[in-house]
């Protein structure tokens, strides 16, 4: 058995948790919009041609801000082409993704969706193919009340009220090679800083965020956060962290450690803004905007690629529909449990991405929708987390990975609000089940606890269309709570919420 004992206590805060971190991302990619979200003629769909099913799911999923739209994408889309009338609109090359796009989802179509949905928008704006006046020009649109042109022209679109959209990402993965555009770190620096100086010319209620790296493999990465902020500190609230894991060649303790990873990536960002703030002698703050992150089998887009004819770009193909597993499952709980942890820096985050596409939720086109394994945690955190993050000092075996040496067999997150404790719990031990006891004496009105959890003998068991709740949250009755401590035994392979109260 393998042993695990925590220690927390009230006067021992993280930080608040921002409802942020439990974001969202739909992008223009494969079905994501299109068979995704918005289907006309699917049988739950509205008028609106948006699904009420996927709806109900998303708002069960918790999620709070949705960034849009994208991603790649964003680097060569022209908003203006999804605006005004739906059958006059456009047909475009979506260069990212090999598509044709045929902007039937503008952003009025979009955020009557997350009206719906009860999310927060996230823009980005195009910083591969265009630049400050086209930024502004969207701003514009967007949320000025009106007697300009473009403000009129959404008015005259048929949204008298101004968008209002206070959170905006300035491009996407600029240091991406694959990125249409992409700038070295000093050019990028350059342009964002003038395009959010302008930006905030126009509206000063604005956060914005720049781009980090698109991961912490690519070989600028320190140096390009370091010369982006060098250039950005006074105009920007916001660095961005992208981050995809997957299990590799059986190494099936260091996929579920991946949470580690990101505890790494977190703090060098973390370090490299303190640096360049003393360097700048600034009392300013800036936090991380962890807006993509998730498991990602990308061998099924390599696949794919080179394989499209110049006549051949589909509307709406089937790319990256990654179907997850309770391993799958079982890492992005450990990656919320790391986010949790960082609560006083990451104060946003994204899961990339909603539906479809390497998605908590799937659809068939005319037929159901469903809950991937990777659902369950996060609905659960979205919920369950709230208030302020604790502390956690964790005394535990290890367990070897491949990938990252010795880890601790348990990781672990706590919440706390009116006086009730949220526990977060992932064994990584393949085999073996994990005793953790947790020294809860500093909250003595505490008496009941209440744990669910996702494990299967079967770690590769997944969600299907034909077997939708395969893999759903189950009671854990070993959990108990005696003189101040709790105790509770994980399942191998295992992500666990407690409810204490
Ligand atoms: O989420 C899929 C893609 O991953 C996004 O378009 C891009 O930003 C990242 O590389």
């Amino acid at each position: 058995m393998t042993r695990a004992h925590l220690t927390l206590h009230p006067a021992f805060p993280v930080g608040p948790i921002d409802r942020r971190l439990f974001g969202g991302f739909v992008e223009h990619l494969g079905r994501h919009v299109y068979d995704g979200i918005h289907e006309p003629g699917h049988p739950t769909a509205g008028p609106d041609g948006f699904r009420r099913d996927v709806i109900e799911l998303v708002k069960e999923l918790g999620v709070t801000t949705i960034r849009y739209p994208g991603g790649n994408f964003v680097s060569g889309y022209q908003w203006e082409d999804g605006v005004g009338p739906v059958d006059g609109r456009p047909r475009r090359l979506d260069l990212a993704w090999h598509s044709t796009e045929t902007n039937r989802v503008g952003l009025h179509e979009f955020h009557d969706w997350l009206d719906l949905v009860g999310s927060e928008l996230m823009l980005a704006v195009n910083l591969g193919t265009r630049g400050v006046k086209e930024a502004v020009d969207l701003l514009e649109y967007a949320n000025v009340p009106s007697g300009t042109t473009r403000s009129d022209q959404r008015r005259a679109n048929g949204r008298e009220e101004p968008f209002g959209v206070t959170m905006w990402c300035l491009g996407n993965e600029m240091d991406g090679p694959w990125q249409v555009g992409h700038r070295s770190a000093d050019d990028y620096g350059r342009l964002a800083s003038q395009v959010a100086k302008a930006m905030r010319l126009v509206d000063t209620r604005l956060t914005l965020v720049v781009c980090g790296s698109s991961n912490r493999d690519m070989p600028t990465f320190g140096t390009w956060e370091r010369t982006v902020l060098e250039h950005t500190w006074d105009d920007v609230d916001y660095i961005s962290c992208h981050a995809y894991y997957q299990e590799h060649d059986g190494d099936l303790a260091g996929f579920l450690a991946s949470g580690t990873d990101m505890d790494a990536f977190i703090d060098a960002v973390v370090a490299t803004i303190d640096h360049v703030r003393a360097v700048k002698r600034s009392d300013k703050r800036i936090d991380i905007s962890f807006d993509e992150w998730n498991v990602w089998y990308f061998t099924r887009w390599n696949e794919q690629e080179g394989t499209f004819a110049i006549d051949d770009w589909p509307v709406a193909p089937r790319l990256l529909e990654d179907v997850y597993t309770v391993a799958d499952a079982v890492t992005v709980g450990g990656l919320l449990i790391s986010l949790l942890n960082h609560a006083d820096r990451v104060t946003s985050a994204s899961l990339a991405q909603l539906v479809n596409v390497i998605a908590p939720i799937m659809t068939e086109p005319g037929g159901p929708a469903w809950r991937q394994t990777t659902f369950h945690p996060f609905a659960l955190t979205s919920k369950a987390a709230r208030g302020t993050a604790l502390k956690v000092t964790l005394d535990a075996d290890t367990v070897p990975t491949a990938r990252y040496g010795d880890v601790p067999a348990v990781a672990a997150a706590a919440t706390t609000e009116d006086g009730t404790v949220q526990l977060f719990l992932q064994n990584r031990d393949t085999t073996t089940p994990a005793t953790v006891t947790v020294d809860l004496s500093g909250f003595p009105a505490l008496s009941s606890a209440t744990a669910t959890g996702i494990w299967d003998d079967d770690p590769y068991a997944a969600n299907t269309r034909d077997d939708p709740a395969r893999v759903v949250p189950r009671a854990n009755d070993t959990a108990a709570l005696t003189g101040g401590v709790l105790t509770v035994t994980l399942p191998p392979v295992s992500w666990t919420a407690i409810s204490v109260a």
